[in-house]
């Protein structure tokens, strides 16, 4: 029997998501919206595909909870764009809303899930799926460092000339603008950055990566970048599905790690079939470590104006 990954939210995250799952027949997907038609109309444009691509991923499309039941794994992308005249903390109530409703239906039907989250603000949406589900925090995993890091290792690549392939890179923090990029641990071949490219360069490559989200939505204007993101939820979702035990910089809620309580931020983790299997600290110097506080405590704060029940 294939396993069965759910994918709440059929919009340019999640579609691209489950067309990637698809494609390599990784495990049937079930696309989940509030918007019936979409949701179907997405999923039966994927089957349609799949005897192109060879694949025998059974792919649906569904606005009823029912439909999920009992998935493997669960990708949350559901949300709202910031709207016109809207805070930032209305948009952060309004998609934690979302992330309520779904997190009660994922319980509800899949009790045994691991929950992926992407809707943004990411790491408190996260809290919010640890606090609804009751779940523990080795099944619910934020999805950002994976994307920054990709980021960041496109740009030292092009900039120094050599495959992405041989470029290993680090983005750990919260996934805003205050994330933490760290040179030190990001290498070419093995050798770390600060070795092979000069303080300006790096500084320049770091600055692009923590708007790299920003400079796609002021190219795209309509939206934000998804076939990144959708490959970097993807890799966490192999991960976990073939307990491929990979490291992979991912939002956990912190117990202490890092010195750091009762806040999701991205750190280095081992994911396999269990979810968050190990938390790894990294011995950070004094000044990473200021860049990271300073950015969870962006996290910390936006927890605070967190309106759930
Ligand atoms: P989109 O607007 O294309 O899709 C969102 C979908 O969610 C829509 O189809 C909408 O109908 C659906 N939806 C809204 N409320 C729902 C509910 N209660 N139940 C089920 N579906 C619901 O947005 P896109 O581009 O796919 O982005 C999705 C989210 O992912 C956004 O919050 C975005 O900011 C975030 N994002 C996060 C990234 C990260 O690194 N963590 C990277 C890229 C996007
Ligand atoms: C990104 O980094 C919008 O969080 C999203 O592209």
């Amino acid at each position: 029997m294939n396993a069965k990954i759910t994918i709440i939210g059929a919009g340019n995250v999640g579609a691209t998501t489950a067309e990637l799952i698809a494609r390599d027949g990784l495990a049937d997907v079930v696309l989940f919206d509030i918007h019936d038609g979409i949701a179907k109309g997405k999923a039966l444009d994927i089957t349609e595909a799949c005897p192109l691509w060879n694949s025998s991923s059974r792919v649906i499309g569904t606005s009823s909870f029912e439909d999920t039941a009992e998935s493997d794994i669960i990708v949350i992308t559901a949300g709202f764009p910031r709207k016109p005249g809207m805070s930032r903390d209305d948009l952060l109530n309004a998609n934690a809303v979302v992330i309520k409703s779904v997190m009660e239906g994922s319980v509800q039907y899949s009790p045994d899930s691991i929950i992926i989250v992407v809707t943004n603000p990411m790491d408190v949406m996260a809290y919010a799926a640890l606090r609804v589900s009751g779940f523990s925090r080795e099944r619910i995993i934020g999805m950002g460092g994976v994307l920054d890091s990709a980021r960041f290792r496109t740009f030292i690549a092009q900039e120094a000339g050599v495959s992405v392939a041989d470029v290993e890179a680090l983005v750990l923090g919260g996934h805003g603008d205050q994330m933490v990029p760290l040179p030190r641990f990001t290498t070419i071949k093995g050798i770390p950055i600060p070795e092979l490219l000069d303080l300006e360069t790096i500084e320049r490559l770091i600055e692009r990566t923590r708007t790299g989200g920003a400079e796609i939505v002021g190219l795209l204007k309509t939206g934000s970048a998804f076939y990144a993101p959708a490959a970097s939820s993807v890799q966490m979702v192999r991960s976990i599905l073939f307990d491929e035990k990979r490291i992979l910089p991912c939002s956990v809620f912190l117990q202490g790690e890092y010195g750091l309580n009762g806040v999701f931020a991205g750190v280095p983790v081992v994911l396999g079939i269990q979810g968050i299997e190990k938390i790894v600290e990294l011995s950070l110097s004094h000044e990473e470590m200021s860049m990271f506080n300073r950015s969870a405590a962006a996290v910390k704060s936006m927890i605070a104006s967190l309106n759930i029940s």
